[in-house]
């Protein structure tokens, strides 16, 4: 029916997840009678996933940290590796901060902040109506408080040195870049950026250099060739302390500095 290991196991882990199988009705054989509305539901995945549809956007769920987040094909689908930067923010932050999640997409970095730090408050901001009203459900779903959603043009509508911290997750796919032709599925304005995938964080920087504190931080992720380039834009706008966090494959993916001397 699959054509390959990776797909068999996403089918073994929507019996589980949708159908609520158990490991013994799907390992061993069993007198399980599908109800029509089952049915319907495996014809269903089997279609979506010959169109190539991503399991996450078939489940409508994203784990993301210690989350469960709703995804459908208006956002992007979390990935792990974003999950160093709320391990960062974690581990280096503990009194009540001003935070903004600028391109907060589902929501999963600001929100998972969040959660962990009740006393911090979190805006996440998005271009896109339909990443709002995503972030929206999420923000209802996990019951947080301490975070508030902004249609925005990247930084353009907050006031000057009013975050302690801005972390983004923006576009940095070059326009034509191969990557894209395996993520079809998912929304082009969370991927792609002109100037060699590099326009967004250009004005992600310049903007942060203005609603940021002094000795405010910076964070953006970025792809695994572009650590120079974001390295010398921090540095034009004024950042030090500029260092970078490598991903589980030892890849530099995020840059973090310092506004100020
Ligand atoms: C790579 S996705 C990141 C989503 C989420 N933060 C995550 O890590 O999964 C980038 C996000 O930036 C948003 N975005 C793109 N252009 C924007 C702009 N001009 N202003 C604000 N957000 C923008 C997209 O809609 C998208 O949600």
């Amino acid at each position: 029916m699959f054509d390959s290991d990776a797909i068999k196991n996403e089918f073994i882990f929507f019996l589980k997840e949708k159908l609520h199988f158990s490991d013994a009705e799907i390992y061993i054989s069993s007198d399980k009678v599908l109800t029509v509305e089952d049915e319907n539901l495996i014809k269903a995945f089997i279609k979506q996933k010959n169109e190539g549809i991503p399991l996450d956007y078939i489940l409508n769920s994203s784990k993301f940290y210690e989350y469960e987040f709703f995804v459908d094909s208006r956002v992007l689908i979390p990935r792990p590796e974003t999950e160093i930067i709320v391990d960062y923010v974690n581990s280096h932050f503990s009194s009540p901060i001003q935070i903004l999640d600028a391109g907060t997409g589902s929501g999963c970095i600001g929100i998972s902040i969040a959660l962990k730090n009740p006393s911090f408050q979190i805006y996440g901001s998005d271009y896109s109506e339909d990443a709002i009203d995503v972030a929206s459900i999420n923000k209802n779903n996990l019951g947080v408080k301490n975070f508030l959603i902004i249609h925005a043009n990247w930084l353009s509508c907050f006031k000057t040195k009013c975050f302690d911290l801005v972390i983004s997750n923006p576009p940095y796919i070059a326009e034509g870049d191969s990557h894209l032709e395996k993520l079809v599925h998912e929304p082009n304005i969370a991927l792609v950026s002109k100037e060699s995938g590099l326009f967004s964080i250009k004005k992600i920087v310049e903007q942060s250099s203005k609603v940021l504190k002094e000795g405010g931080m910076l964070m953006i992720e970025h792809g695994y060739d572009q650590q120079d380039d974001v390295g010398s834009i921090f540095k034009k706008y004024n950042f030090s302390k500029i260092e970078n966090l490598k991903d589980l494959q030892l890849l530099p993916r995020i840059t973090v500095g310092t506004l100020g001397r």
